[in-house]
This record gives C-alpha cells, structure tokens and sequence, in this order.
C-alpha cells in the first residue's frame, strides 16, 4: 500500500433522489440529499472503513461507487477510469473488477439454484466460464479458500447458516476476481461470535489476493477491527477520517467523539473514567440538512460563529497527523480544551419532508467479544 497508488478517487461525489408529490401531475418536491459532497481515496491494498449512524448515504454511497446508481453529480475515477462515461462492454468489463458483498447476500437469489449453479451463472456473466469441469475445480478451489467443504457447492441456500451464507456471498464476489470488493455491513446480520469468523477471512483473504476493501457498517468495533483508514459519515458527508488507530485514540470531531463515546470498554476502570457524549435531537433529515455545519444541531461544541453558516471543508488540524482530516471549525479549541462543552438546546427539526429510516436492531458488540 502507498499513498501515491489510489485505485478509488471519489471527487466531490452527490446522490440526490428526487421526492414527488400528485398522483395525476407528479411533482418534484425536493430532494433526499444521500450523499452530498463525499470526496475519498482507496489505495491500493488498503481497507478503508466507513462508519456512520442509519441513514446517512453509507448505502448509497457505495452503491453510486459501483454505478448501481447514477450520481447527481461529481466523479468516481476507478484505476485512473471515470467509471459515469463507462457505458455497454466497457462498463460490463470494469463491473467484473468491483464486486460488492451485501448483508444477507443470498436473500436475493433464487432459492431452486444449488451454490454451484449461482456461482457458474456469475462466472457465465462476465465471460469467465470455462466450461464444466473447469469451472467445477476453480469453484471447489474457491470453496476450499472460504473455509467450506467441496460437498456445499451440491447444495442450496436455505441449507446454510447465517456466517456460512456470507461465505458463500463472498466466493460469489470472488469467483470473477475482482480488485476492489465493497461490503456492506457483512456480519451486521451475524452473531457476534461468528462475526469475527467472517471479518478474518476477508482480512486472510485481502492478504492472500491483494484485494482492496471498502467496508460499510454502522457498527464501530467492525470497522476498527478490520480497516487501515476510517471515514466517518453524517447526513451525506464525511467529518473525519484518519488512519484506524488514530481516529479511535484521538478523534476530533465532536460527532466522533460522541459515537466512540458510546461504545463500552471492557476494563471496568477505564470504563467508569471515560467520557461519555449523549447527543441529544433528532437525526435531522437529509432532505432538509441543517445549514452551516450539518452537525450544528445536536454538536455539544457548538459556537456562535460559524457553525451554523459554513459548512467546515475536511482539512488536517494543526498538530494532527498528516493523514487525518476533520470537517469543523474548531476542532484545534475543542482538541485543546480551549473550548468546552455546554447543554445542547433542542433546536426543531423540518421533517416534512422524507425521513431517515430507523437504525436496524443488532445483537451483542463485538468490542466486548474481541475483548477491546
Ligand atoms: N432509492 C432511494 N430513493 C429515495 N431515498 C433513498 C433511496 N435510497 C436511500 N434513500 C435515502 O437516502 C438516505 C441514505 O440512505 P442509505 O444510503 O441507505 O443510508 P445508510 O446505508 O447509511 O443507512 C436515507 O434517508 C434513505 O431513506
Ligand atoms: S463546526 Fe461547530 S457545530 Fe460543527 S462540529 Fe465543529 S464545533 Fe460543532
Ligand atoms: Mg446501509
């Protein structure tokens, strides 16, 4: 992995789903901003994990990556290629090199299809097949490699359990050899125990293969456990980002702060010490953002200046390391103590028109089961 190599350039990338109104005359009536001004680099080799509240773009974010929605506005340059001019064999030859690996990634395929028969179909879509026997020992290969026997290939979805099904997601992403995978929230439908299972193989693997991940999870301890680089999402933009270990020991934007605030340590010193950010409102919608810093509403650090009239650029905070860039103000006052914390006044929030979804359940944390 080196700085200069990316093989994702995301440039100031926008999703807008337009909302409508009227039966006969349909009309736009505004727009879900999903994703709003998200700039990021992939380099080669590396896992870049994305981490952020339910309804934040994280979803859409990866999907317009992959071009399985059109973005409203700015680029994806994929190994040096402007994925949105892509169209026909072109774009069909670039799909083969991204793949993506969903939550339940088999909820979608056809129960009647034995594994082998899912995973041929995929290597005949992109014109990998190479005919029965084959394509028969390059799939039992591949099962050997995601930790499943030969024999599971004969048989069908519904006869897997939840991690052996993500397995099998995998090996589908797998099979066309794909330089970049995007999974997302891969174990968020796991149990703990069997989370860490999944989330080692797609490191062995990475290792193995020299693959580069982008994984999306709502979940902290997921994405620290796996990834080199951390970006933090709000309401379609990214506050912060910085390589894992700092942004977990020094985070500093105030949203961060509040999110890792709430995930609980295990030593019951430190957990009793540790500061603790209640944010209180609502998730404001993204089809009405707040002005200023999107953040300025539930934001514990909030100052007359500023917050709620510009919206803060990411750039590295004086004092910060060179990889680590923040989307605040203040974030040098705040890191500092110069500025402190005070109540947060409940301030309305337009949601009249679209609402966030609510954030989906999930069992116990895996910060508690990895022991961190
Ligand atoms: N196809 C769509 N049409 C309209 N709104 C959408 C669509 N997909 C997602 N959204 C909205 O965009 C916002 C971001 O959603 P999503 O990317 O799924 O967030 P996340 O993955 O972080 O939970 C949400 O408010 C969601 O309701
Ligand atoms: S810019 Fe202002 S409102 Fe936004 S995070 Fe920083 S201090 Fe809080
Ligand atoms: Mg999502």
């Amino acid at each position: 992995m080196t700085a200069t190599d990316p093989l994702l350039e995301v440039d100031d990338l926008a999703v807008h789903f337009p909302i409508t109104s009227g039966v006969l005359f349909e009309r736009t009536v505004g727009h879900v901003r999903a994703v709003d001004g998200v700039s990021l680099r992939v380099h080669r080799g590396e896992t870049y994990g994305l981490v952020g509240e339910s309804g934040c773009g994280k979803s859409t974010l990866g999907r317009a990556i992959l071009r399985l929605v059109d973005p409203t506005s700015g680029s994806v340059l994929f190994d040096g290629t402007d994925v949105a001019t892509l169209k026909g064999e072109p774009l069909r030859r670039m799909r083969r090199r991204f793949q993506m690996v969903f939550q339940d990634p088999l909820s979608s395929l056809d129960p009647r299809q034995s594994v082998e028969s899912l995973l041929t179909e995929g290597l005949r879509a992109h014109g990998l097949s190479k005919g029965g026997e084959a394509d028969h020992a390059r799939l039992t290969e591949l099962m050997d490699a995601v930790g499943l026997p030969a024999g599971a290939l004969r048989r069908y979805p519904h006869e897997f359990s939840g991690g052996q099904r993500q397995r099998i997601g995998i090996a589908r992403a797998l099979c066309v050899e794909p330089d970049l995978i995007v999974a997302d929230e891969p174990v968020s439908a796991l149990d703990v125990s069997v989370q860490a299972q999944v989330l080692n193989l797609l490191s062995r693997l990475q290792r193995e293969l020299g693959l580069t991940y982008l994984v999306i999870a709502h979940d902290l301890a997921v994405v620290r456990h796996v990834s080199d680089r951390v970006g933090v999402m709000y309401l379609g933009g990214i506050v912060e980002e910085a390589p894992a270990g700092e942004l977990y020991s020094d985070p500093l934007h105030p949203y961060t702060r509040a999110l890792l605030s709430a995930v609980p340590v295990p030593d019951p010193q430190v957990e009793d010490d540790r500061e603790r950010i209640l944010l209180t409102g609502d998730l404001p919608s993204p089809a009405a953002p707040p002005s200023g810093c999107r953040f300025h509403t539930r934001c514990p650090w909030r100052q007359a200046d500023r917050c709620d009239t510009e919206r803060p650029e990411l750039r590295v905070p004086d004092g910060a390391g060179p990889e680590h860039r923040v989307a605040c103000h203040h974030a040098e006052a705040i890191r500092d103590g110069r500025i402190t914390r005070h109540e947060v006044a409940p301030e309305a929030v337009d949601q009249s028109v679209g609402t966030a979804p609510a954030a989906p359940e999930h069992g116990g944390s895996l910060t508690e089961f990895l022991g961190r």
